[in-house]
């Protein structure tokens, strides 16, 4: 049987390209290999996509950049299919049946690759270009999930502007959430630019912070339980994993935690 060529992505211009490193390097040591054939692309934190053919090792310890890696492009002619390797003056095409890209955070899980992969014709796992542009941005997650009558945490978004009032805003969440508050950038994962705040002072701090990573940011009441997890994958026929379950002794699942779990425990299958 012929094998597809799997087109696999890691990296990416996001400031979640370490988790990225992480995920393909576990996706990559277990891909059946007597169904895909494995076509590694590394982008750089500055974009720059690259053709890879080292180890796996140094995916993960994000050694794997080197000088001497051709450049390739993703073709947007639908009449061929893959990739463009840039060598010198001359290109070298390279075929691809599927993109996989294990790339996490902006660029990454927010429509937009997805975006570009639907434009070269090519399928790709993962969520479509709409699913991930909504599911990225939590303020359009609040919005969906209300309408499709998913109750969510209590809310309120802000944009970044000349004319922001902190105070004003302060107030405006004491006045429709409760304290503590969960404050996001709208656009990231992994935890990052997040914090839990109790008073004015805190509140402050994690506006800015919250602004580092993105122009809107996200405000929420804090819900009281444990939180669980879930992967679904698939198109018609739908497979569901475990429901996972974290606990964690912080003050809530963060950054540190979510990669090193120090103070935290993963119950797989969740205790409910
Ligand atoms: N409203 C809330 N109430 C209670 N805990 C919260 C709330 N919002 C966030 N948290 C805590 O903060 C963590 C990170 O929040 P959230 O999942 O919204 O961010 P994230 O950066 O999108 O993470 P990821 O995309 O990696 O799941 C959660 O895992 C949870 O521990
Ligand atoms: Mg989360």
């Amino acid at each position: 049987m012929k094998k597809t060529k799997l087109a696999l992505l890691f990296g990416g211009k996001s400031n979640e390209y370490t988790v990225s490193l992480h995920s393909a390097s576990a996706i990559i040591q277990n891909v059946p290999t007597e169904k895909f054939d494995v076509i590694l692309i590394g982008i750089t934190k500055d974009g720059k996509w690259l053709l890879y053919d080292g180890d796996v090792e140094s995916i993960n310890n994000d050694t794997w950049y080197n000088d001497n890696l051709n450049q390739v492009m993703l073709s947007m002619d639908n009449d061929f299919k893959g990739f463009i390797k840039l060598n010198g003056n001359s290109f070298e095409k390279i075929e691809a049946d599927v993109i996989f890209p294990v790339l996490h955070g902006k660029n990454g899980e927010d429509g937009t690759i997805q975006g570009m992969c639907q434009m070269a014709g090519i399928p790709y796992v993962g969520c479509n270009m709409t699913s991930s542009a909504i599911c990225m941005d939590k303020e359009f997650t609040h919005i969906v999930c209300e309408m499709a009558g998913i109750k969510t945490a209590p809310f309120i978004a802000a944009v970044k502007s000349s004319t922001l009032n902190t105070k004003h805003l302060y107030d405006e969440c004491l006045q429709k959430l409760s304290l503590p508050l969960f404050i996001k950038p709208a656009n990231n994962g992994s935890s990052l630019g997040i914090s839990k705040v109790r008073n004015y002072e805190q509140f402050e701090k994690g506006i800015v912070e919250a602004f580092e990573f993105d122009s809107k940011v996200v405000i929420e009441s804090m819900i009281e339980g444990f939180e669980i997890g879930c992967a679904v994958i698939g198109n018609e026929n739908l497979i569901i994993g475990e429901v996972d379950e974290v606990e964690t002794k912080n003050d809530f699942f963060d950054y540190v935690e979510k990669y090193t779990q120090h103070n935290s425990k993963i119950h797989c299958p969740a205790r409910i």
